[in-house]
């Protein structure tokens, strides 16, 4: 974690929509419909921090790292940098963008050319922006990069095959690096890795967050692994954030179902805990994206669903009855009825 985030937002989503069409056919293709794989998200991402991001396969994580990537572009809403929207820029005043956002992939086995040698890899990024490293620093910033990441330089030479995955994590980290960017995407960066392997790589991302002053959007299906290395956690849902807020907020007083399902999966360490907690298993399977559920798309699988789920939105908002209240409690959750005790006993 870094020393805590500074207020003004380095990076602003608003309202962030990319729908899919959904074909029939294969000579005449017909649009029958859309895969809402993120349907109306916002989000701050502020210098200096580590925003987590959690939530089942399939709910539009690592389209929304795409996206603030500008690997996509939006069907709907804005992505703010630096108070500019990136999202409607022309492909030439992107480039300079694209170089200060910059993503880490999820697996190290397949995102890495097999027939590049590392210093190839590495150095790709200054193909499109030589005026990083001139040709004739290429070689020694390379290897910088390598030393930078915790491998050895005089390994430039060498071919993805022989590293192992967390040594092929650090060389797609190194990459990400090379244009020295400020924000970094990194999606699941750690999950196709041993668990052994994982928090070395964890270390690797905090020590590089503090030595280079990045800012962090960090992707993970389970909450047990971003809350070590995040400032703030949001949890995504069919396309949607549920719930935002601190590290306390999500962890310690999660008051959307969801989370609360989501933690009550998560071990506890201390034994004498365990027992208080109550584990909730979801019925069902997440719902289509091409086919949401209406109001809450969680009324599906939640047990405190009534009818006005079913008929009304709940908005990602601070709930009324927490809204003068201080502490950890008040924070935005998507949930008619957060005020609702919670299931999941509290240590
Ligand atoms: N290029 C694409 N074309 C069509 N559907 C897509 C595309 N990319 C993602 N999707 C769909 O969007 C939804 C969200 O996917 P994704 O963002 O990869 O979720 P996650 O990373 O949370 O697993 C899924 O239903 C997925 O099948
Ligand atoms: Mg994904």
């Amino acid at each position: 974690m870094s020393d805590g985030p500074r207020r003004e937002a380095i990076l602003e989503v608003r309202g962030l929509v990319k729908h899919f069409p959904l074909t029939q056919g294969v000579l005449f293709k017909r649009q029958i419909g859309a895969v809402r794989a993120v349907d109306g998200v916002s989000f701050d991402l502020r210098p200096g921090e580590t925003l987590g991001i959690v939530g089942e396969s399939g709910c539009g994580k690592s389209t929304v790292a795409r996206l603030m990537a500008s690997l996509e572009r939006p069907t709907a809403g804005a992505i703010l940098y630096k108070g500019e929207d990136i999202s409607r820029l022309s492909r030439r005043a992107l480039k300079a963008v694209r170089r200060n956002i910059q993503m880490v992939f999820q697996d190290p086995y397949t995102s890495l050319n097999p027939r590049m040698t590392v210093g190839d890899i590495i150095g790709e990024p200054f193909d499109i922006h030589p005026e990083v490293a001139p040709k004739g620093d290429r070689r020694r910033r390379v290897r910088e990069l390598l030393d930078v990441v915790g491998l050895n330089p005089e390994y430039v030479n060498r071919y993805p095959h022989q590293f192992s995955g967390g040594q092929r994590q650090r060389i797609g980290i190194a990459r990400g690096l090379a244009l020295n960017p400020e924000i970094i995407v990194a999606d699941e960066p750690v999950s196709a890795l041993d668990v052994s392997v994982q928090a070395q790589v964890i270390n690797l991302m905090e020590r590089l967050q503090s030595e280079f002053d990045l800012s962090y959007m960090f992707i993970a299906h389970d909450l047990s692994i971003v809350r070590h290395i995040s400032d703030r956690v949001g949890v995504m849902y069919l396309g949607k954030i549920v719930e935002i807020g601190t590290d306390r907020e999500i962890y310690e007083h999660p008051t959307h179902p969801y989370t609360q399902a989501l933690l009550s999966a998560v071990p506890v360490p201390d034994p004498t805990l365990s027992h208080r907690r109550e584990r909730i298993i979801l019925a069902g399977d997440v719902p289509s994206p091409a086919n949401p559920p209406s109001g809450c798309r969680f009324r599906t699988r939640c047990w405190k669903a009534r009818q006005r789920c079913a008929d009304e939105e709940p908005p990602l908002a601070v709930p009324a009855e927490f809204e003068r209240a201080t502490g950890p409690v008040a924070h935005p959750s998507a949930c008619h009825f957060a005020e609702e005790k919670p299931r999941v006993a509290q240590p």
